[in-house]
């Protein structure tokens, strides 16, 4: 049987540390969709949209990544889409805690579903979306933190 994994989040935005993650999964289980989570934030900075139509283009040529999006129960949308595994990174030992509680409620909710925790390389260990937010809105350098488009992107909304 095909192994589908679900790796989701808000991806507000999408990373270099979401993008090693993302490979790294392609490469262990034969599909993994990007599961991005509808309105996660109150005033998240990309829309819902925008960050759909990135990750389809930053993954295009990878025919066994797939974007999509969710709300409600992630447990109940993985069940939905018959997948067997939900991957989430783990980048320092503070993410720990939380994606421990995470993984044995989704467990609870769910017990056919296993979560497979994956380590990004270490240059990205230290990124988050937050970080990546509010370094480029005080004017910082993000370049080789995210995808040339998700900078592009920064920018044009800087500009606006
Ligand atoms: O990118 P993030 O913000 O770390 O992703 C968190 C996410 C989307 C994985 C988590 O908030 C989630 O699964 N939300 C859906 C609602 C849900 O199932 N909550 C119970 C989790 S135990």
């Amino acid at each position: 049987m095909a192994t589908l994994a679900v790796y989701p989040g808000s991806f507000d935005p999408l990373t270099n540390g979401h993008v090693d993650i993302i490979m790294r999964g392609a490469r262990i289980f034969d599909r993994i969709v990007v599961a991005i989570l509808v309105n996660a934030e109150k005033s998240p900075l990309f829309s819902m949209d925008e960050r759909v139509e990135i990750a389809r283009e930053v993954f295009k040529a990878q025919h066994n990544v797939e974007v999509d999006t969710f709300d409600g129960l992630l447990v109940d949308y993985v069940a939905r889409r018959q997948a067997q595994v939900i991957v989430r990174g783990l980048r320092a030992v503070s993410d720990f805690e939380f994606e421990f509680q995470m993984a044995l409620m989704n467990r609870r909710l769910d017990a056919r579903i296993e979560t497979v925790f994956m380590m990004p390389a270490e240059q990205y260990t230290y990124i988050s979306s937050r970080l990546i937010k509010e370094v480029f809105t005080l004017g910082g350098r993000v370049h080789g933190l995210v995808p040339e488009l998700v900078e592009e992107r920064l920018q044009s909304k800087m500009q606006r």
